[in-house]
């Protein structure tokens, strides 16, 4: 047992890592909501933005987590327990921060508030940066307890797609159909289960054996049936209809909105601001080049996104049905297009393998996360993390599952909570995803920044880049591309603009500064999108407009 602790495990080479980062990259984020924020935002103008996100935030920030748990060789909470500074300036100005906001709240009597901000504030007082690891180990229980309840209906949609049981005639019946599934909790609290346990049983044998080896079998699967799914789209007659929807350039859709759709999106896509990344990074060996790896993860999980549109839309448009949001796409149009095509059933069985497997290798990565905090910080065996931790968010995923629709199964919690906090937005799964998604992944990428842009600083970040991979740091960008790399006369220290320099000004200025705004944004306290939102006449009428909403016969 003492070995596990003491021998860190390390991925047997780049590719091992690279897949299994991206496996956790992409996942229900690609397949599930970037085709649809795509189509609705405006086509090949959003997809414009998303890359520019990806390149401006995603790409740095990246790096700066394969960094931070390369060089300590630790989980999150680890890392940053290593790394902190017995004084942080930073640290204790924002505790006072928010012990004096939690004060403020209490005197206005907003008790629940106030006692969260007020403890929060103290624990930022005294645990300084390590809390920022801490958050991402409660992001990930938070993430996977909601995260696995969606994959859930993927298994259980597996299975009903190899059964036939999808041959859905209209749209109706598929809405129908979806919404008994999920409200049954056999259904429902069963798929969820061998959802976790088949995370359980590949975190449980370990980095090596367990997530590199699943993930060198399951990505390539991943990108084959996706070509599959495309070429059989793409040959249906009228499927160029679905291109152009999906990616046909249109700015007029294009609001401030759909920038922050997009930058939201780009943490989630790539598992940004809870340390996932991070502690990957930690079972990468100190030959490996960071700056390659990072870029082929990003090119990877970008790539995935924009084919999920492709294996989609074609076929919905060429079978005369509109594209729905949210679940709606993937559940119910996509299963009665299938059903409308020959040998539907195989198409719907290895679209939600698809599905499945892209959700997968996305779970163990979360499931890891918690793993290893237990593993390295409280030196539990992998055997015992894995199976308890399993174990408890399993529980909390059932929470989830059977408040998807609403409180009915959960008043008392319901109570509890409008007591301490005054309201609840949507059900117990919506409180998970937004605290997750709109909270926790942004504020940890903005601090993972800060941290290593002012903190730690970049110099030390860049020295532990230049290990293995010296074109980051030392190369002259306009010699790198220019094709004069290993010319010594252009590697003079004079030439100024590295790829390392150029990282240093995105993180600490550009990554953070984006991500702020945006997070002030989704939080309510800075307001981009009124100018640009529809004018007066109420929503209502707007909505009732768009035909995404509903999917229809031609
Ligand atoms: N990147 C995953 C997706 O796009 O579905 C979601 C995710 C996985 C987020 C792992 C965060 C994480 F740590």
């Amino acid at each position: 047992m003492a070995n596990e602790s003491s021998a860190r495990e390390h991925w047997s080479g780049g590719l091992g890592f690279i897949l299994a980062a991206a496996g956790s990259a992409i996942g229900l984020g690609n397949i599930w909501k970037f085709p649809y924020i795509t189509g609705e935002n405006g086509g090949g103008a959003f997809v414009l933005v998303y890359l520019l996100c990806i390149t401006v935030i995603g790409v740095p920030v990246m790096l700066c987590e394969i960094t931070l748990g390369r060089h300590t060789q630790r989980n999150p909470v680890g890392a940053f327990r290593m790394l902190n500074p017995p004084v942080s300036r930073l640290a204790h100005l924002i505790g006072l921060c928010m012990v004096t906001l939690g004060l403020v709240l209490l005197a206005f009597r907003e008790w629940g508030w106030g006692v969260a901000t007020l403890g929060l504030g103290l624990a930022v007082f005294k645990y300084g940066w390590v809390l920022v690891g801490g958050l991402g180990v409660v992001a990930g229980f938070c993430i996977l307890s909601f995260y696995s309840v969606v994959a859930g209906w993927t298994v259980g949609y597996t299975w009903k797609a190899m059964a036939g049981q999808l041959n859905f005639t209209d749209i109706p019946t598929a809405e129908a159909a979806f919404g008994a599934f999920i409200v049954d909790p056999w259904w429902a609290i069963g798929c969820h289960a061998v959802f976790m346990l088949l995370c359980i049983l590949i975190v449980y044998r370990g980095v090596r054996a367990g997530i590199e080896r699943w993930s060198k079998i399951l990505m390539p699967v991943l990108f084959g049936i996706l070509v599959v799914l495309i070429v059989r789209g793409l040959t249906l007659p009228g499927a160029m209809a679905g291109v152009q929807f999906y990616l046909s350039p249109d700015f007029s859709k294009l609001t401030t909105n759909s920038i922050l759709i997009a930058l939201g999106h780009a943490f989630f896509s790539l598992s940004l601001g809870m340390g996932a990344i991070m502690t990957y990074g930690s079972y990468v060996g100190k030959n490996q080049n960071l700056f390659l790896s990072t870029l082929s993860i990003v090119v990877l999980d970008t790539l995935v996104a924009l084919m999920a549109g492709l294996a989609m839309f074609p076929a919905v448009f060429a079978k005369g049905f509109n594209p729905a949001v949210g679940p709606g796409l993937v559940f119910q149009v996509l299963p009665t297009v299938f059903a409308h095509i020959p040998f539907g059933a195989f198409w719907a069985t290895i679209f939600f393998i698809l599905l499945l497997v892209a959700a997968l290798t996305s779970g163990i990565s979360l499931l890891e996360v918690v793993t290893a905090y237990f593993v390295d910080e409280r030196k539990w065996t992998r055997h015992r993390a894995t199976v308890v931790f399993g174990i408890v968010i399993f529980l909390l995923g059932s929470l989830c599952a059977i408040s998807v629709t609403g409180w009915e199964r959960l008043p008392r919690l319901h109570d509890v909570l409008v007591a301490t906090f005054g309201s609840v937005k949507g059900s117990f799964f919506d409180v998970m995803d937004n605290l997750a998604s709109n909270w926790m992944l942004p504020l940890g990428g903005l601090f993972i920044s800060l941290f290593v842009g002012w903190i730690w600083g970049t110099k030390r970040a860049v020295d532990e880049i230049r290990q293995g991979s010296h074109n980051f740091a030392d190369v002259h960008l306009i010699s790198l591309l220019a094709g004069l790399k290993d010319d010594p006369g252009h590697n003079d220290p004079r030439h100024v603009i590295t790829l390392a320099s150029l990282w240093g000004i995105f993180i600490r200025f550009i990554s953070p500064v984006a991500v702020l705004i945006a997070f002030l944004n989704t939080i309510g306290w800075l307001d981009l999108t009124k100018k640009k939102s529809a004018p007066p006449p109420p929503p209502p009428a707007i909505e009732q407009a768009e035909p995404a909403q509903e999917s229809v016969e031609p």
